[in-house]
């Protein structure tokens, strides 16, 4: 981001009283440690004198470990007793992200442990010993959690208890556009002047306005103030960054109730399908672009629709601060050229360069993709380009479909934002997706319906309340497509085993998601998503992993106080509903829009409800 010196400055003096403050905060973190420790003792000998009610989801930390003794059901001689309540994680889980542990900046998901042994068909009325604790536990809230404010109050706002430490990087602090802290409890988000200086001068290049750039990837995206600002013009960016030693920035952005996720350039392909983005953009974002041959500018080719800006841009500050200005200006001299050297191999065309700021377009077609000679020494890919779930990035070049469109290009094929939204994907109008136009159509309709049902029993959908929304199993997309009349952003997740997957025509119509493994963890902090919607996801993995699994890492996505919709044949909801009670979860089944002759059937769960016997 562009820097200017006084900003520079007024953060130097600022930072140290960031600091102390921060110390502070640890301190008070400590110190509420030591009570909940307190509670929990007490509260052991309250839970084993007498039998004290279940304590809502929703309570903050020292509430729910509080809860951790649970008290033991009274014997029944008729009925087994209920499995055991899910109990607490230890407090040092509290912005747990299984498969992201540092310092590894790759996606890595510990081998799950065995399924249990199948216990026997008739067990004994009164088994010798209790069955062994499950695996699992709910990750408790930090001390003093409360929920974000609604939305669009929260985009300026962050809870500082809410967040892990430390927080950010004096750099980013540094560039001007990023939070200031405003008193013990808020982090305050400026208006960045700075910031929209710099998207002034992009949008004379990039046509940011007028629907034709809809989809945005930042690479790196600090507290995700890029895309915060490219909302004001409809522009909806998915913004990642790594998990690491400068702190939860995802964890942030999703806290302002801005589109973000955990994820990093490394050798494997990011979790999207090819031509997914309308721009990808990386500010200062520390890939080493002309490293092993250029390999991820192939993989931001492969990320790129056809005529997509790709926009690399370096602050200012970088230049200036240089230890050896003039090594540093060589060094940068070459990177350069090694640049435009693989841009010119991909057909990108470069349309602005100033110093701090480079702007390439990908080609609107590979009119020549068979003709090896246009594309140098980078072989055509083979595999699925769609495929990038732990799939390796490979030194080839993805080509486009050879369109038999108006003039042979892709170009025009797609409507602006927001007519595309509702118009029939590339993808299904060419045929490249075996389905026809109707069975598309049919589908947006469906969703119309059933998001108009799920809207009487979630009845804050209009006023903020939820702001950052799941669709586990997002079909075409017609869930968020329903839901974009309210003032929320859907992540579309597409499960890696489907066997149709329809990610890429979800992109198409301007909405953005990613794929997923729902029997591992999502590439998300604890507490983030508001609302989550699931469809057939128990169905469709009741073989793959259990119930519980799933249903104990959609805990730890969901914040307190926030709600879900499972959906699904009447008797895995009823299994469902089972563990979702063993989670302390707010909860019950009724009939779908269809009436109660569908085998589908709803499983409502809505945790700003006070719990049942509280
Ligand atoms: C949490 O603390 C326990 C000991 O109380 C330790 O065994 C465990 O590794 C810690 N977990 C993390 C994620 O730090
Ligand atoms: C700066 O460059 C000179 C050679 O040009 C080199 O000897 C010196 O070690 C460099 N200093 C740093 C801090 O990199
Ligand atoms: C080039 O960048 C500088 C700041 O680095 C800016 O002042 C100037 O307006 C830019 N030029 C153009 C044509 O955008
Ligand atoms: C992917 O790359 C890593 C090294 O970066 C290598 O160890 C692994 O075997 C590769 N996987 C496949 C399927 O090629
Ligand atoms: C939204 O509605 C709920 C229920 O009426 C209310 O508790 C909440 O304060 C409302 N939020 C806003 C921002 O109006
Ligand atoms: C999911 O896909 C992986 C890789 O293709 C395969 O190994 C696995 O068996 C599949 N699982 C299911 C449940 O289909």
């Amino acid at each position: 981001m562009p820097l200017s010196l006084p900003s520079s400055a007024a953060v130097v003096v600022a930072l140290p009283r960031a600091l102390s403050l921060s110390a502070a905060a640890v301190a008070a973190a400590t110190t509420s440690l030591l009570l909940i420790s307190a509670v929990v003792s007490r509260s052991h000998h309250v839970a084993s004198s007498s039998s004290a009610p279940p304590l809502p989801p929703s309570a903050s930390a020292s509430t729910t470990a509080a809860q951790a003794p649970a008290p033991a059901p009274e014997p029944d001689h008729h009925h087994p007793p209920p499995p055991p309540p899910v109990p607490p994680c230890p407090p040092n889980a509290t912005h747990l992200v299984p498969c992201h542990e540092p310092p590894s900046g790759e996606r890595h998901c510990p081998p799950r442990p065995p399924p249990p042994p199948h216990p026997p068909k008739d067990p004994p009325p009164h088994p010798p010993h209790p069955p062994p604790p499950p695996p699992h536990c709910r990750v408790p809230p930090p001390p003093g959690y409360r929920p974000p404010p609604p939305w669009p109050v929260r985009r300026e706002r962050a809870r500082y208890a809410n967040l892990e430490l430390p927080l950010l990087p004096s750099a980013t602090v540094a560039t001007g556009q990023d939070p200031v802290r405003g008193g013990a409890e808020w982090l305050v988000f400026n208006k960045g002047k700075g910031l929209r200086n710099y998207v002034d001068q992009l949008a004379r290049v990039v046509p940011l306005r007028g629907g034709v750039v809809r989809t945005a990837l930042d690479i790196g995206c600090g507290v995700a103030s890029f895309g915060d600002y490219l909302l004001n013009y409809g522009v909806l960016t998915m913004s990642i960054a790594p998990k690491n030693r400068y702190g939860a920035q995802v964890q942030l952005a999703l806290e302002r109730g801005l589109p973000a996720m955990i994820g990093v350039l490394t050798a494997q392909r990011l979790p999207y399908p090819s031509r997914s983005f309308d721009m990808v953009h990386c500010a200062d974002c520390l890939v080493p672009w002309t490293a092993h041959d250029g390999l991820y500018m192939l993989e931001i080719d492969r990320l790129l629709q056809p005529g997509g800006y790709w926009v690399l841009s370096t602050p200012p500050v970088s230049w200036k601060s240089g230890y050896n200005i003039s090594n540093q200006a060589t060094e940068d001299k070459d990177k350069q050229l090694t640049m435009d050297n693989m841009a010119n191999k991909l057909h990108w065309t470069k349309l602005f360069e100033n110093g701090t700021i480079t702007v390439w377009r990908k080609p609107t077609c590979h009119l020549h993709c068979d003709q090896s000679k246009l594309l140098g020494s980078s072989p055509l890919c083979r595999e699925d380009p769609d495929s990038a779930w732990y799939v390796n990035i490979s030194m080839c070049i993805t080509c486009l479909p050879r369109a038999e469109h108006a003039n042979g290009c892709v170009d025009g094929a797609m409507e602006k934002w927001p007519k595309r939204l509702d118009a029939v994907p590339p993808r299904i109008a060419s045929g490249e997706m075996k389905l026809t136009i109707q069975t598309y159509k049919h589908d947006s309709l469906i969703w119309e319906k059933r998001v108009n049902f799920y809207a009487t029993y979630l009845k804050y959908l209009s006023n903020g309340t939820y702001r950052n929304v799941m669709d586990m199993s997002a079909g075409f997309g017609g869930f968020a497509a329903a839901m974009s009349k309210y003032p929320v952003w859907v992540m579309n997740v597409i499960p890696t085993n489907v066997t149709d997957n329809t990610l890429g025509a979800i992109y198409e119509r301007g909405l953005i998601g990613t794929y997923t493994d729902w029997c591992e963890a999502f590439s998300t902090y604890p507490r983030t998503y508001d609302l989550i919607h699931a469809n057939g996801i128990f169905s469709s993995h009741i073989h793959k992993c259990g119930i519980i699994d799933i249903l104990v890492e959609m805990d730890r996505i969901l914040r307190p106080g926030g709600a879900a919709i499972v959906r699904d044949r009447a008797n895995v909801i009823l299994k469902v509903k089972k563990d979702a009670d063993r989670l302390q979860w707010h909860s019950r089944i009724v009939d779908t829009e269809n009436g109660p002759l569908d085998p589908e059937k709803l499983l409502i769960v809505d945790n700003s409800l006070p719990f049942p016997g509280s």
